[in-house]
């Protein structure tokens, strides 16, 4: 037996899938998908086949139409079902009928009012990173890579959309129903299959790219991300040609539970990222930078995720700089140190879960997800390119990317290429102890900017008596704003939340990176004016990254704490799972006894 990944029963030595063909009815009153996948193996194969599923219904199995014995196994609360197939000599191609459940964690289904238009129901899936499974009876480890087809049957009032090229749309089997026909013909890791399904208009941006929203939500959308083009050229600069053909964008209902998602040529948006002024397209910077670093080369399991994410922050942080300069950029790594600082007092700074390269067996990695591999290991790329010279690691960089272009890597891999076409350099920065170590090594890069630490020493100088100037609240630019509140001291007295408040006009602000810093004070302080923005935000915001630091700053006081259950039990209906799970986390951490 060769299981190499966690969170996957997929077995190296057995047959590999190549590709999926996907048929799928979308069925939005039993909220399930029904319908086959065909998967297609690499060489005619026979023996075990292990595939992953979880509350999945399985219907039928044949293989080259022919129906084959299968086994499906008790339940793991983590992996879930291994479904064991026994193909027959010669074994081309396996396809099984089946439904989704309501144990389906890849997927969201909404009520009309839970979306902008509140007419048309909406669902949407997340893969990432161990629930294709519950969408698709697959081999879902990343080291599988598949090319794949779908023909999506809907209401004909909607639209579906994929991480996938457009293959057209025709009459659908039943009245009032369409089919849509998708084709990625790139092999990528089933964590990137995707599908959203709602009353959604798309927007041309660019000749290679288009906004995805919601009827009335899709100007906003088209403002924010106007400059995507700009975006694909600048990265394109840095990191290679952009390899996917399109860079389309959906926005998503505001339960969503991620910011983003790089879901290949349709990345997935909160519409949190809609300030009205720009501010948070870092988001889209990121996403697209996954082009690269992530879905052309992907983390062999979730142990390796830093090799995701380190990198993309950090080709985030690159493009950034080179469309906005290096002052934008500082800004960006101090307000990701303070991300870092708080996963660090989460876990405590000796955990195993501050290593680069982490041992998930056993565990659940949603329930590990923290900023260490982003910005753990954004810096240790950093560092790398501070040793190497820009120069040369840029060089580098794209060897590295032409070298595992469409495949799955380990960190180990990495660390060979890189003391091949590097030498000298891995010990020169001891990454060794970065990527196996906990904690941060001594000699973490710093971002200084002198705009950065006059406003660091401005916050720091609150309990001292100090504040901001006369004008801040208009002169300061967003991530000014929001560095100098990240840096306040909480909880703050009644007093002086309520002069923040008044002189940044905080609690009306709409762009949610310095509502949520604000209303965390507020929260943290028992500032009763906030309350109802607080229950606002978090009635209708699924965005996990909102709801851990608003859930964990309500547990300050008896009341903030009952006013959390009573603003969960609200919200609750309307949480994708992920989010549901975060806040209950939240509140059983607080102390015991109201
Ligand atoms: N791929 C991640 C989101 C993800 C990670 C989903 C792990 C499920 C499991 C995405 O690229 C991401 O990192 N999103 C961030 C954006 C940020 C770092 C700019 C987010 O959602 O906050
Ligand atoms: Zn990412």
């Amino acid at each position: 037996m060769a299981r190499m990944d966690p969170h996957s029963y997929f077995d190296e030595e057995q047959p590999r899938t190549k590709s999926l063909r996907l048929r799928w009815d979308v069925d939005f009153q039993a909220r399930r998908i029904s319908g086959e996948v065909l998967l297609a193996l690499h060489e005619p194969s026979q023996g075990f086949m292990d595939l992953d599923t979880k509350g999945l219904d399985i219907r039928s199995v044949t293989a080259d139409g022919h129906p084959v014995p299968y086994e499906l196994d008790d339940p793991d609360p983590i992996l879930g079902q291994r479904l064991r197939l026994t193909l027959p000599p010669g074994t081309r191609e396996v396809t099984l009928a089946y439904a989704t459940t309501a144990q389906a964690t890849a997927l969201q289904w909404l009520l009309p009012e839970q979306t902008a238009g509140k007419r048309h129901p909406f669902m949407f899936s997340q893969c990432q990173p161990h629930h294709a499974r519950t969408l698709i009876p697959l081999q879902d480890s990343p080291r599988v890579r598949v090319s794949y087809t779908a023909e999506v049957t809907i209401p004909e009032d909607l639209t579906a959309v994929m991480s996938a090229g457009s293959a057209g749309v025709r009459p659908g089997p039943g009245p009032r129903s369409k089919t849509f026909l998708f084709d990625m013909p790139q092999p990528i890791p089933s964590y990137l299959i995707a599908l959203a399904v709602g009353d959604l208009e798309g927007r041309d941006l660019s000749p290679r790219s288009r906004i995805w929203a919601e009827p009335a939500t899709v100007g906003k959308a088209a403002w924010e991300f106007a400059g995507i083009e700009d975006m694909i050229v600048t990265a394109e600069a840095l990191f290679g040609p952009y390899e996917w053909e399109r860079y389309d964008m959906l926005v998503l209902p505001p339960s969503f539970p991620y910011g983003g998602m790089e879901n290949p040529r349709l990345t997935f948006l909160t519409p949190t990222l809609l300030a009205g002024d720009r501010s948070l397209v870092n988001v889209v910077v990121h996403e697209l930078a996954h082009s690269w670093t992530g879905n052309l080369v992907t983390n062999a399991t979730m142990n390796d995720f830093w090799l995701n994410e380190g990198f993309t922050v950090w080709a985030e942080r690159r493009t950034l700089e080179a469309l906005h300069g290096k002052g934008r950029a500082a800004m960006a790594w101090a307000i990701g140190k303070t991300g870092l600082d708080d996963a660090f007092s989460r876990f405590g700074a000796k955990s195993p879960y501050t290593r680069l390269k982490t041992d998930l067996w056993g565990v659940d990695p949603d329930a590990m997800y923290s900023e260490v591999p982003y910005e753990k290991g954004a810096r240790l790329v950093a560092l790398f390119e501070q040793a190497a010279g820009r120069e040369d690691f840029d060089r580098f960089l794209r060897e590295y990317i032409a070298r595992f272009r469409f495949t799955s890597i380990t960190s180990e891999e990495f660390l060979a290429f890189l003391d091949e076409k590097r030498p000298g350099l891995a010990e020169k920065v001891d990454a060794k102890a970065w990527i196996y170590g906990e904690g941060l090594p001594a000699n973490c890069p710093v971002f200084h900017s002198p705009e950065l630490e006059a406003l660091q020493a401005l916050s720091t100088g609150w309990k001292s008596g100090q504040r901001p100037p006369e004008n801040a609240a208009q002169a300061w630019s967003p991530e000014e704003t929001l560095v100098y509140l990240q840096g306040l001291p909480r909880p703050l007295p009644q007093a002086d939340c309520a002069w923040l408040d008044s002189a940044f006009s905080l609690t009306g602000r709409t762009s949610y990176e310095i509502l949520v810093e604000w209303l965390t004070i507020a929260a943290a302080s028992d500032y009763e004016p906030s309350f109802a923005r607080v229950r606002e935000v978090l009635t209708t915001v699924g965005r996990m990254k909102y709801l851990r630091p608003l859930y964990g700053a309500l547990g300050a006081t008896p009341r903030t704490r009952t006013l959390a259950r009573e603003i969960f039990a609200e919200a609750r209906p309307g949480y994708h799972a992920l989010s549901a799970r975060v806040a209950e986390e939240c509140m059983a951490a607080y102390p015991k006894g109201d």
